[in-house]
């Protein structure tokens, strides 16, 4: 910008102010204002931080632990961008007590985490292996004496590879049976101290990653058909899994699903594109959260299907859509910009520009607005009593600074941005009711390796040192004022 123009152009600001601000505006004459304009969230709302198992616990042959999908993956060369495995990773499993430190510093009520279910299965089925179930024994105890409040998921992508290599892991519906008996098992022993249980996290990115499209364990390439069957059986385990809560578990022990929802966003406010990216979120999420939150595909699911579609009986449609006590929707990217069309199915899928921006991880667009319409779309089309935020976080370059510090400030921008939209929908009614951060720290993002952070707590790999990032001062003011902004 030329000097000339600049001037000029501050002089025109400075002209514009001395006209029309006569009376200063009510932050500029008290500080108890301010406090006032921020967004505040209703009382005794959830916040929280995420992790899983494989992707921090490390000790990966400890106390019986049979071997999982993830293990035989990351071990095969060139799956893993910066050819690591999560062999140790961030050893949570011996430096738990540390880590709850961590989140209790950092202020929040609840921690999400993950059981390995090769950990208390080694093989999936048969034998249980006490000793592997004795670490959440362990964990859960330390939680509670710090006063956090655990919300376990029972299944984040390791699966036990022995299920894999006998069964075809989730091609068969044994592998759902045995996800049934396994969550029974672990609810009926921790149910006294864990009141929420997720069944499974993001199954709509494990079934296409790994069964669809060979990115993610176990590296399957399946033609569409199959991949169909094994979307149901996915759903059919969740089914099995509820079922199984509700007869093992202690009375009142809540129970969801925790899917990485096709984030729908109108392109442009009109009531004709939201009407559209209401039946669009329908459609677009018919092959898991729909057929767990109706209890039936819907009739265009099963139409675009064709001869591809799933077989499934009548009965294990009842059992896919037993009531649940919450969804969880992990909500990072917009994924798909929705305008209105005539014919059906009533909506279009707007392209992305290549200009679109995006955070650290490329597949990270920003779209704080997602925050906004998933819980609105996600209450309005299937009328949940409870949403929860079961993940949304960022990665970022994280380096450290001269003076040791972690200034990750487009993290925060992140955070700031998509709570500011999350509050909005919770103030206009949307029933969400907690909030978990991914991630409590640093740890193996899958294919990308320990390449991708996307801890508030910067963690060195080498040393296992964990320090706070500056965002961990910024989520701990939102917590303790209930509110993002000031
Ligand atoms: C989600 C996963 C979680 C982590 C974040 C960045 O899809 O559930 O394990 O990889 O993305």
């Amino acid at each position: 910008m030329p000097a000339e123009f600049s001037r000029r152009h501050l002089m025109q600001l400075a002209c514009l102010s001395g006209v029309g601000m006569t009376t200063s505006p009510a932050w500029a004459q008290s500080p108890a204002a301010d406090i006032g304009r921020a967004a505040r969230f209703p009382p005794g709302f959830i916040w929280g931080t995420a992790t899983s198992a494989y992707q921090i616990e490390g000790a990966v042959n400890e106390d019986g632990r049979g071997l999982s999908i993830w293990d035989t993956f990351s071990h095969t060369p060139g799956k893993i961008a910066d050819h690591t495995n999560a062999d140790r990773a961030n050893d949570h499993y011996h430096r738990f007590k540390e880590d709850v430190g961590l989140i209790k510093a950092l202020g929040v009520k609840a921690y999400r985490f993950s059981i390995a279910w090769p950990r208390v299965f080694p093989d999936g089925d048969g034998q249980s292996n006490p000793k592997g179930l004795d670490f959440y024994n362990r964990l859960i105890d330390e939680l509670l004496a710090n006063g956090i409040e655990p919300f376990a998921t029972l299944y984040h992508w390791d699966l036990p590879q022995s299920l894999q290599d006998r069964v075809g892991g989730w091609r068969s519906s044994k592998t759902s049976q045995a996800f049934g008996t396994y969550a029974g098992y672990v609810s009926e022993r921790l149910s006294d101290r864990v009141r929420n249980f997720f069944t499974l996290n993001e199954p709509g990115r494990f079934v296409n990653f790994g069964y669809g499209w060979a990115i993610d364990a176990p590296g399957l390439k399946l033609p569409t058909g199959e991949l169909n069957q094994v979307r149901h059986n996915v759903v059919l385990g969740h089914g099995l899994a509820v079922q199984a809560i509700r007869a093992k578990a202690r009375a009142g022990t809540r129970v969801g699903i925790a899917e990485n929802i096709a984030a729908c966003v109108p392109a442009v406010d009109t009531p004709e594109n939201v009407r559209a990216t209401e039946i669009a979120t329908r459609e677009l999420n018919a092959g898991i959260l729909g057929v767990t939150l109706e209890g039936k595909y819907t009739d265009h699911f099963l139409e675009f299907a064709g001869k591809d579609a799933p077989k499934f009986t009548a009965d294990e449609l009842k059992i896919i859509g037993a009531p649940t006590d919450f969804v969880g929707v992990n909500i990072y990217a917009p994924q798909f910009y929705i305008v209105a069309k005539d014919k059906a199915p009533g909506f279009d899928v707007a392209p992305f520009p290549a200009s679109f921006p995006h955070m650290k991880s490329e597949w990270l667009r920003i779209g704080p607005e997602t925050a906004y319409w998933v819980p609105r779309l996600v209450a309005k089309v299937w009328k949940p009593d409870t949403i929860y935020i079961s993940e949304n976080g960022t990665s970022s370059e994280d380096k450290i600074a001269a003076d040791g510090k972690v200034y990750d400030l487009d993290r925060i921008m992140f955070l700031r941005n998509y709570l500011v939209q999350l509050q909005r929908a919770v103030a206009e009614g949307a029933p969400v009711r907690g909030y978990f951060l991914w991630s409590l720290m640093d740890n193996f993002e899958w294919i990308f390796g320990f390449e991708q952070r996307f801890g508030l707590y910067r963690v060195d790999f080498e040393t296992q040192q964990r320090i706070p990032k500056l965002s961990v001062s910024f989520y701990r003011n939102v917590i303790e004022k209930n509110a993002v902004g000031a």
